[in-house]
């Protein structure tokens, strides 16, 4: 089972003060990593730290803002300054709102495609870097959504966009990366009950939204354990690939 464990690690998480973030950070921690939690919220992520760190596990945590180059291009310098370079990063943080289609504005999209898709394109171009000069690897999952496979509900486009970016920046970085031995896969969930789902902005639900997932709600460790599986030494050759959790949305 050696080859399902991260100990000695260091895993680079994004929005992981709160929702599905904290649920990959336990489950990472819980393997052996040192967790750094990257956090817009930098309170937030200073107790998510704390938290983990009271229960035994290794972590740290630091400010970080995905709409600005400059504060991802410093945070990931401080990462790398306090704890040399990620074995792993997950890009996380995202924003859910939704606007109907009429309705959506060049704000309003850029934000989400500012946060979703522009953001992991800047922590990845940073995190590879000090990967490939480390030498030693590295693994990178991207937190998608089952809107690429099954829309969910109306208001989507440019979450949905978004999400369709990452999903191709995923296939175009995994070719790049494949020959310093760096993987990238991405996971999509399904229905997480967490505060960014609950309080999204936007017209209420409706179309396929109020369809139930078959198996109920995933938790956000649930998506801990696809991104663990990516990030271990068994998935070495695993590299371009979509992993749903869903819980049998895409069924009903
Ligand atoms: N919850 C679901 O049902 C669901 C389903 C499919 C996909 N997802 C995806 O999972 C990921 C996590 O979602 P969640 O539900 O946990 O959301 P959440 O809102 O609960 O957590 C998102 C985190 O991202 C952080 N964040 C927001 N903007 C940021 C920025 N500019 N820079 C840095 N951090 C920032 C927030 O502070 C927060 O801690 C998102 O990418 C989301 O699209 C969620």
């Amino acid at each position: 089972m050696e080859a399902f464990r991260l100990d000695g690690k260091l895993a680079l998480i994004t929005g992981a003060a709160s929702g599905i973030g904290t649920g990959i950070a336990e489950v990472l921690a819980e393997a052996g990593a040192k967790v750094v939690i990257a956090d817009i919220d930098k309170a937030g992520a200073e107790a998510m730290a704390e938290r983990l760190t009271s229960g035994g596990h290794k972590a740290d945590a630091v400010g970080m803002d995905l709409t600005s180059e400059k504060s991802v291009v410093g945070a990931v310098a401080e990462v790398v300054a306090r704890h040399g370079a990620p074995w792993l990063l997950v890009n996380n943080a995202g924003l859910q709102d939704r606007q109907l289609l009429f309705d959506e504005t060049v704000s309003g999209w850029d934000r989400t495609l500012d946060v979703n898709a522009r953001g992991p394109f800047l922590t990845t171009r940073e995190a590879a870097k000090a990967m490939v000069a480390a030498g030693k690897g590295g693994r990178i999952v991207n937190i998608a959504s089952t809107a690429l496979i099954n829309m969910i509900a109306k208001g989507h486009a440019a979450y949905a966009a978004s999400k369709g970016a990452l999903a191709a920046l995923s296939t175009a970085t995994a070719l790049e990366l494949v020959a310093h031995n760096i993987t990238v896969n991405t996971v999509l969930p399904g229905g997480v009950a967490t505060p960014g789902a609950m309080h999204a902005k936007g017209p209420p639900p409706e179309g396929p939204a109020i369809r139930r997932p078959l198996m109920g709600m995933c938790e956000p460790r649930d998506i801990g354990a696809a991104v663990l599986f990516f990030a271990t030494p068994a998935a070495r050759y695993v590299t371009n690939q979509q992993l749903a959790v869903d819980a049998g949305w895409t069924l009903s």
